[in-house]
């Protein structure tokens, strides 16, 4: 069992990023081998449009997008984790699940299990909306969804104090590195 993580956020060391090492700590208890992936120290360009990827279905932009998603290949569960941007995800997870189109025709993610991880400044509500985005996107790739959990902060970092949603993303990285 592999368990990846994947943070949409634009901030190193931010809330994402710890609730997402907090999840893969619990994976580990589970007894998964776990790796985190950030997104905001990679060099992944927008997708233009082109739609080359519906018939190459692969991508012509020269980047590390597909040494990322290969890495999503070889693994049994993603966790993906982002800040809440104006009641949806991030920019920077859009843009990875947009550039995926080229590596996706053909579903290759489809039974692997997905957990989603969110953090808004404003609390429950807007963390949902961002939630709901990134299910969408699962459930198009045919993943099959094991947890998702929503928390508030703002400053970085600062999801650390909570210890209530901290134990709360070890148990979904347990729960997700378990579910058969
Ligand atoms: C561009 C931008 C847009 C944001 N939009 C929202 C929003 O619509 N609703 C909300 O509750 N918080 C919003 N926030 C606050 C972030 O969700 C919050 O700071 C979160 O903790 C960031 O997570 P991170 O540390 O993992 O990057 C926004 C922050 C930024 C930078």
């Amino acid at each position: 069992m592999k368990v990846i993580a994947v943070c949409g956020s634009a901030r190193k060391n931010g809330n994402t990023e710890a609730l997402l090492g907090a999840a893969l700590d619990g994976a580990r208890k589970a007894g998964a081998k776990t790796e985190l992936i950030t997104l905001c120290d990679k060099s992944i360009k927008m997708c233009d449009g082109c739609c080359y990827c519906d018939t190459a279905k692969k991508c012509h932009i020269k980047d590390d997008m597909a040494k990322v998603f290969a890495k999503l290949l070889s693994t049994d569960a993603i966790i993906f984790g982002t800040p809440c941007y104006w009641d949806n995800m991030s920019g920077l997870l859009k843009n990875f699940f947009d550039r995926m189109n080229a590596f996706c025709i053909d579903r290759p993610l489809n039974g692997k299990k997905a957990g989603i991880v969110a953090v808004s400044g404003g609390g429950k509500e807007h963390a949902d909306h961002a939630i709901g985005a990134v299910r969408r996107f699962t459930e198009a790739q045919k993943m099959h969804f094991a947890a998702s959990m929503g928390a508030k902060a703002y400053k970085p970092g600062e999801i650390k104090n909570d210890a209530k949603k901290m134990a709360d993303a070890r148990a979904l990285g347990e729960a997700v590195a378990r579910m058969r």
